[in-house]
């Protein structure tokens, strides 16, 4: 059984891919502190828990939040008790831990895949680039609180994702460094830049990857392997053609019947560019859009929520379980937009477990 700590845990792409590939696996812990993040967490991986009904007492459930840094005490008393109650539960079952800088690393059991893919708002090129130096306190210096948990738990496994630019400029020398600490403490690392559409996505999504294994050469054939492209037929939602449909004619020559994707920001700077891949998904971008050509006649179309969770490869199911509950669309488009496409993930794991030595 692989133990599995999901830090930075989000809707949990680390433990949809593990279900995908049928791992057997225990997820310990996981931690978070936005409320959307931690509801959408349990409402997928656990909806059973989620339905059924909790006796607790109320202002335990508020110090419980509070504590864990995931609701503040200005905010605890203008929300409503049911959304309380609802906090709670999501965390209960989702084995919350809580703000990462704030983990007592007595509750955290043992463990043998470590997953942290810590907010990249200071180093994305859509940020302001603040950069991750250990101490700066910006967002994405959160990276250097995983190593309590590292040093005390030493996991078998450690998986980093992050944005590109963490290879790069003046990010380069924090993730050097702190390739090294790693390797200080024993673990070997190998990373890479992959893709997502080379996956089986239509999505352009370049992410970094670090795999360490503790105590083992480096195996760089982890991240071999390429799968062929989903069409982008098997994407769009086609009970729901015209939804964010515009009636614009657009003057740009594709072939009838086929479905386009293109990318915002050509939109607005030059017109259309017609892509077969659409672009990076981001949390502050919502209104990925395709063309539409039928009857000989074009038709620009903003991607629906349920089209963008397609781009990342997660499944139609856990989406139904959000709907259920009346996610709205903006907070997926954001969780989407946050996460990991959950097809690299599974190649990652693929060759990662291949050998079964974590028992
Ligand atoms: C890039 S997202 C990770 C998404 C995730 N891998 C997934 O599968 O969806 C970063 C996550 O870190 C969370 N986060 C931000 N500050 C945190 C903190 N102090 N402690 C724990 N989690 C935090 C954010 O709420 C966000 O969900």
């Amino acid at each position: 059984m692989l133990k599995v700590f999901e830090a930075f845990s989000g809707v949990g792409a680390q433990k949809m891919a593990l279900r995908n590939l049928n791992v057997e696996h225990e997820i310990i812990a996981t931690s978070d502190i936005d409320p959307v993040a931690i509801k959408a967490y349990a409402y997928i991986h656990d909806p059973e828990y989620m339905s059924s009904s909790l006796n607790i007492d109320i202002n335990i459930a508020k110090k419980y939040l509070i504590d864990l840094n995931i609701i503040s005490n200005e905010k605890v008393d203008r929300t409503k008790n049911n959304d309380i109650i609802e906090l709670y539960k999501a965390c209960i079952c989702s084995k919350n831990l809580g703000d990462i800088t704030k983990i007592d690393i007595n509750n955290i059991p043992d463990h043998d895949l470590f997953t942290y893919s810590f907010p990249c708002q200071d180093i994305s090129s859509v940020g302001k680039l603040k950069g991750l130096q250990e101490n700066s306190g910006t967002r994405s210096s959160l990276l250097w609180e995983c190593k309590r948990i590292i040093e005390s738990k030493k996991p078998k496994f450690l998986l980093l994702e992050n944005v590109q630019n963490l290879v790069r400029g003046k990010n380069k020398d924090s993730f050097e460094q702190w390739l090294e600490y790693l390797n200080d403490i024993g673990y070997k690392n190998t990373w890479k830049i992959l893709d997502s559409k080379n996956f089986g996505i239509p999505q352009r999504r370049q992410r970094v990857f670090v795999v360490s294994k503790l105590e083992e050469e480096n195996y760089l054939e982890i991240f071999n392997k390429k799968i062929e492209m989903k069409s982008i037929y098997d994407i769009l939602d086609k009970s729901n053609e015209t939804y964010y449909t515009y009636t614009n004619k657009i003057d740009v020559d594709i072939n009838h019947g086929e479905y386009k994707f293109f990318d915002d920001r050509d939109w607005k700077m030059n017109g259309i560019i017609v892509n077969d891949i659409c672009s990076t998904q981001r949390a502050g971008r919502s209104g990925l859009k395709c063309i539409r050509n039928e009857n000989g006649e074009l038709q620009v179309r903003k991607l629906s929520d349920l089209e963008c969770w397609r781009l990342m490869g997660f499944s139609d199911v856990d989406y139904n379980n959000l709907k259920k509950v009346n996610f709205p669309s903006t907070s997926i488009l954001k969780l989407c937009g946050n996460s990991i496409v959950v097809n690299v993930l599974e190649g990652i794991f693929e060759n990662m477990l291949k050998e079964n030595t974590y028992d």
